[in-house]
């Protein structure tokens, strides 16, 4: 690592199409970040494969997030953008940490009772394990901070107590990690139900997401169907989730203040504002898909930057990992 930045660290799961809210919630506003920090972004596929996933469908979205980074704006060169499985360091600590990871700490995670939920009898171990992975993904690194929502501050959590743990037993061996909260990025919420976010998971209701590869003209007719209510006024309030959302989402990509965007659709009424909204986001994803398109299909290129980042991941996973080894006392 070059001069003496602080590691910021964060991971995505290959686990479905990247939404709408993922981009302005995050990768938009990344390369901000790089001067600041040495920013290391993980593509999450050992995380994936905790539910049941279709190898040709992890392989193609793994390599669309990848594409979306780079189509989006993000800089190869300046930050380290990897994917997870070609890193066998992850795999090992979290090995590793898992003798140093309890029962009880894993079985409170709120997550893993939601997700566990879903899968009937058998319980795959490695979603119960999954944040014992995801604290050898931070703590690999010697990050200092973890840009992520609050639905993964309890893991966050869990990796700072992992860290301290085992720095108390064999001296400083992590660096302990604390949650960043992003300057700026905007919580987007589903479109029909808007007080809920917007994830990429949730594909029982197509309309409620809008996703980063959808056709310009879906995306334009899901914000005119979104869910508002009907007094017909463009307020930023907690009462009206509806109007809020799309109030957000119109600043994220505008980059105004919420009380500039509410003076500038004084007077509006929905069927107009939707209008304007839709506008906004399909130019802001016009050229990201054409970028993607042209950036997909230069295998080449794509495979490079693969190669690229595993080696740059690699080397510094694998300075944690060493340590970590000579400590337990493997020779
Ligand atoms: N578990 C995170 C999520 O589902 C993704 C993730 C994996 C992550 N490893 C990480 C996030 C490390 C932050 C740091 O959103």
């Amino acid at each position: 690592m070059l001069e003496n930045k602080k590691v910021l660290f964060s991971g995505m799961q290959p686990s479905g199409r990247p939404t709408l809210g993922n981009y302005l919630g995050a990768f938009k506003n990344w390369n901000s970040l790089q001067e600041e920090y040495d920013c290391i972004y993980c593509i999450a596929d050992l995380h994936a494969i905790t539910v049941r996933q279709d190898p040709s469908m992890l392989r193609k979205y793994t390599k669309e997030l990848l594409a979306l980074y780079l189509a989006a704006g993000l800089d190869n060169e300046k930050n380290t953008i990897y994917i997870q499985s070609n890193v066998s360091a992850h795999a090992e600590l979290a090995w590793i940490l898992n003798c140093y990871s309890y029962m009880g700490e894993l079985s409170r995670m709120t997550q893993f009772k939601d997700k566990s939920q879903k899968q009937g009898q058998n319980i795959p171990t490695g979603l119960f394990n999954y944040p014992v992975l995801q604290a050898a993904d931070i703590l690999l690194y010697q990050t200092s901070v973890v840009p992520v929502g609050e639905d993964q501050r309890q893991h966050l959590e869990l990796a700072r107590d992992i860290a301290i743990r085992f720095n108390n037993i064999y001296g400083d061996v992590f660096t302990i990690p604390e949650m960043y909260i992003p300057k700026v990025g905007a919580k987007i919420m589903g479109l029909q139900n808007p007080t809920k976010k917007m994830s990429k998971s949730d594909a029982d209701n197509e309309n409620n997401v809008i996703y980063l590869l959808d056709d310009l003209k879906v995306i334009a007719n899901k914000i005119k169907r979104s869910v508002t209510d009907s007094d017909n006024q463009i307020i930023y309030s907690d009462d009206k989730p509806g109007i809020k959302n799309l109030l957000n989402i119109y600043c994220a990509i505008t980059n105004k203040s919420t009380e500039q965007a509410e003076k500038d659709f004084n007077g509006f009424g929905y069927g107009a504002f939707k209008e304007a909204v839709s506008e906004v986001v399909v130019e802001e994803i016009r050229p990201i898909q054409e970028k993607f398109n042209t950036i997909l299909s230069d295998k080449a290129f794509l495979e490079n930057v693969i190669k690229d980042g595993a080696k740059k991941a690699d080397y510094i996973a694998n300075k944690t990992l060493r340590k970590v080894k000579k400590k337990v006392g493997f020779i």
